[in-house]
């Protein structure tokens, strides 16, 4: 990604101390949302990345689905639900997965993947690595070929890199 794009990032993502819980520095996206230039720049910079390079665009709910779906409009390629579990109506595929306390699960309809297309993953945080690994799991199954992982914000100190070992992984800004 280009120094305007990490820069426009940093400048409108705000740092919330003690949230969600007492020790934790949140990193809020949320001004970068509400600043429309800012947004469309986001969309524009991050679409610059994989024009022609991509058929469809994988959004991870919940905060990913505010990047996929207008990303998949500037790259003019379809976008992929990758949700929670229990959302989407059968049949779906699932991956567990585990978080710092307990785990978590994504499904996809393996149906909105043709064989070979070419999907970039995206998501607004890259912390340990779970949910994006489970992303590109789902997406195998369904046939797709996983271009890159792109992040908004990558939390280094969490090592979530190492899980997606063998992929490309772009992220705007890595604390
Ligand atoms: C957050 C964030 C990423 C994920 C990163 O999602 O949006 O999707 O955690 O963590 P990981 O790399 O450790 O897996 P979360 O499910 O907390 O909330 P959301 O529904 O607001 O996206
Ligand atoms: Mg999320």
């Amino acid at each position: 990604f280009s120094p305007e794009l990490t820069d426009l990032v940093r400048e409108h993502v705000r740092e919330i101390p003690d949230f969600p819980a007492p020790g934790v520095l949140f990193r809020d996206i949320t001004p970068l949302l509400a600043d429309g230039p800012a947004f469309e720049g986001l969309v524009r910079g991050l679409a610059d990345s994989y024009r022609g390079r991509v058929d469809a665009v994988a959004g991870l709910e919940s905060r990913g689905f505010i990047l996929a779906a207008p990303l998949a409009i500037e790259l003019g390629v379809g976008m992929i639900t990758v949700r929670k579990a229990g959302r989407l109506p059968g049949p779906v595929i699932g991956v567990d997965y585990a978080l710092e306390y307990g785990t978590a699960r994504m499904e996809l309809r393996p149906d909105t993947i043709e064989r070979g297309q070419r999907v970039l993953v995206i998501d607004d945080v890259l912390a340990t690595g779970g949910t994006g690994a489970a992303a590109i799991e789902l997406v195998e199954r369904s046939g797709g070929e996983v271009v890159a992982l792109a992040m908004l914000l990558e939390l280094a100190a969490l090592g979530g890199r190492s899980k997606l070992d063998g992929y490309q992984v772009d992220s705007v800004l890595v604390y």
